[in-house]
């Protein structure tokens, strides 16, 4: 007969919402045990609804009939609509039950959608390239006319896209609408010359924490999955205080930033990355940034009490 372990109720326990366990996983969960706090994997595939599930209705694997402590959302797989919109929702119902949610559902939802970035970037005076986003491809070809004859190029993004996936820098012609599920996402290009590079920054709560450059990768697109390599940048204000400004803009609690420099310099942001891996950017930084991602979490999420306590027992770096 299995033993069943016993756990200290006193010991607060965290879900890590990811569809896949491995080095991010890893380090979170060393961070977390640490600082005396159960940390375990949660597939949010695996996760229910089920309102005879009685108090709340939220069924979690792994935490019987009650709800996690804090949730720290690692990755959210993709999926049909239907499918990302129950996930989504499961993230939004434990928020609505008093669970903290690292990053919040709305928060996500915000930065995975480029549009709503490139508005709230905008509406929050934080520099970015001129966007434009609709569903109407006659549109869509006249601001490319527009741009092209006053000697500019432009980008285009699917809606949802991550890791470089994609991306077009189209000519004159608008490319079929129908590779970009039917919207048309436009952004002009900023050009930083060859090989070329950008910049990611990570915010951790109100402070930026570290920044690398993403050298080379697929011609103009610099992102680590696309072959580009990481070097270590220098955090100088201005970056650190465009990208945490960035991150407020979208409400996030933590946010991997993409920069780029324009013309005289100074850098404009691409895009947000709610859910952001930091393999990459580990590699060329001293800091231990699963510790600041964990101690961010307790200090912040946690009542008042209890984070504190637990922060002052961990022996991590801080
Ligand atoms: N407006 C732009 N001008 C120049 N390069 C861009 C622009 N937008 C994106 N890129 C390049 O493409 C990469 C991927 O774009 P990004 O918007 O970050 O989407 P993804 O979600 O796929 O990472 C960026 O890191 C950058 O190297
Ligand atoms: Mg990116």
């Amino acid at each position: 007969m299995a033993r069943r372990r016993v756990v200290n109720p006193a010991t607060p326990r965290v879900a890590i919402m990811t569809d896949e366990t491995g080095w991010h996983t890893g380090r979170l969960k060393k961070a977390f045990r640490a600082r005396g706090v159960e940390a375990r994997c949660v597939d949010l595939a695996e996760c229910r609804i089920d309102t005879t599930w009685t108090p709340h209705g939220l069924a979690i694997p792994g935490f019987g009939r009650t709800l996690p402590d804090a949730v720290f959302v690692r990755g959210i797989a993709g999926g049909t609509f239907e499918q990302v919109t129950l996930r989504l929702g499961i993230l939004h119902a434990l928020r609505e039950s008093g669970v903290p949610v690292y990053n919040d559902a709305r928060a996500i939802e915000r930065s995975v959608d480029k549009s709503m970035t490139s508005f709230l970037l905008h509406r929050y005076g934080v520099p970015t390239p001129a966007t434009w986003a609709g569903e109407s491809a006659a549109h869509a070809q006249r601001v490319l006319m527009r741009e092209t004859a006053a000697g500019r190029q432009v980008v285009m993004k699917p809606l949802f896209g991550s890791q470089g996936k994609g991306l077009k820098k189209p000519g004159v012609r608008l490319p079929s609408l129908r590779r970009f599920s039917q919207v048309a996402y436009l952004q002009r290009f900023v050009d930083a010359g060859e090989p070329g590079f950008d910049w990611r920054v990570l915010v951790i709560g109100k402070q930026a924490v570290a920044a690398m450059k993403r050298v080379g990768g697929a011609g103009w697109i610099h992102n680590f999955a696309r072959g580009a390599h990481c070097e270590p940048a220098e955090l100088t204000p201005q970056l650190a205080q465009i990208a945490v400004r960035a991150t407020q803009a979208l409400g996030l609690d933590y946010a991997g930033v993409d920069l780029m420099p324009s013309r005289d310099g100074s850098p404009v942001v691409l895009e947000v990355n709610g859910v952001a891996a930091w393999r990459g950017l580990q590699s060329v930084t001293p800091v231990d940034i699963a510790a600041l991602l964990v101690d961010d979490l307790l200090a912040r999420k946690l009542p008042e009490s209890r984070g504190a306590l637990l922060l002052a027992s961990g022996d991590g770096p801080r």
